[in-house]
């Protein structure tokens, strides 16, 4: 029998009215851009979830290895009566390593895709019948509270996948704060964060030969196509990834393979040849630049784990 998750929604609409107001301000800025979390409609996230099977990707691999070798000491770190609240839990397939070793008392995921959050919540619920399941539908880099009654017991907040490296430094620090906020004193964080390493296996990472990359990068174009009304030619663009090493960042973009107008809910735009769309940063730290960042948000270092090589982090927080 399929158990019932409970489901907590706080985006009463789908996201495409943001969408719209931020194409408009994010195609008139110089220069050009357009948030990552638009990536993530039904065909994004399968294309993401692509991407994290491609070899060039070691990122979710490693990060993997990662937690099914150490999930007997995470789990001993994090203790007993854990709310577990996984925040963008998209397909939730790390959250399992930790499961059987963690049983939390509450699990929440947390996702800006209705769809796919309620796919992957009630596989949870089918799958781990003790589980207590819950699903919020949210935009986690806005500020959040945790619905009833997750705000009792001890949440630690879970957030693999370095999804932590497509805020700047700055905008990490303020999505930290927030979640400063949400923890309670005692609170913790577990979050995967993918380390500065050869610019040639990043690069490689951001440009696989089987081009899944730069189709989920033209997937944002397409999704614009689909959802507002423009006369936007995809075709007209290309994916462009490099590592940016002053600022320890991989970026992407999209760039205009012609000078061409795009008109966007009645707006006009110019693109100049080569002209850029700055879609995703994807920061890379050290262990020391990342707790340091941690920690002028109020989370201490408690625990930390990486893979042989030091491609990839783990680490654990408390809040302070
Ligand atoms: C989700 N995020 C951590 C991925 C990354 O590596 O920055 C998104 C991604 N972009 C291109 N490939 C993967």
């Amino acid at each position: 029998m399929a158990l019932a998750v409970n489901f907590h929604d706080r985006l009463a609409h789908d996201d495409s009215a943001s969408l719209r107001d931020e194409v408009l301000a994010g195609f008139a800025a110089g220069p050009k851009r357009l948030a990552p979390k638009f990536f993530y409609d039904r065909r994004g996230s399968e294309l993401f979830e692509q991407i994290t099977r491609l070899p060039e990707y070691y990122l979710t691999r490693t990060e993997e290895g990662i937690l099914a070798s150490a999930a007997d000491d995470i789990a001993d770190r994090l203790g007993r009566d854990v709310t577990l609240v996984e925040l963008g839990s998209g397909a939730s397939r790390k959250v399992r390593l930790l499961l059987e070793a963690l049983r939390p008392a509450r699990y929440l995921g947390i996702d800006i895709s209705r769809d796919f959050l309620l796919s992957s919540t009630q596989r949870l619920a089918d799958d781990y019948p003790w589980l207590n399941v819950h699903a919020l539908h949210a935009d986690f880099s806005h500020p959040l509270a945790l619905p009833r009654p997750l705000d009792d017991g001890r949440p630690v907040a879970f957030f693999p996948g370095s999804s932590i490296g497509n805020f700047t430094p700055n905008e990490a620090r303020i999505f930290l704060r927030n979640l400063h906020r949400l923890l309670p004193r005692g609170g913790g964080l577990l979050i995967g964060v993918d380390l500065a390493k050869d610019p040639r296996i990043l690069e490689a990472a951001y440009n696989d030969s089987a081009g899944v990359t730069a189709a989920f990068n033209l997937n944002l174009l397409q999704r614009i196509r689909r959802e507002l009304d423009t006369d936007l030619d995809p075709s007209r663009f290309r994916h462009h990834a490099f590592y940016n090493e002053a600022q320890s960042r991989i970026e992407m973009h999209l760039l205009s393979t012609r000078p061409q107008t795009v008109r966007v809910e009645g707006r006009r735009f110019m693109f100049r040849d080569g002209e850029s769309l700055h879609t995703e940063n994807s920061c890379k730290y050290s262990i020391d630049a990342f707790r340091e960042l941690a920690g002028s948000s109020g989370f201490r270092p408690a625990a930390l784990w990486t893979d042989p090589q030091q491609w990839f982090s783990v680490h654990y927080l408390t809040r302070e």
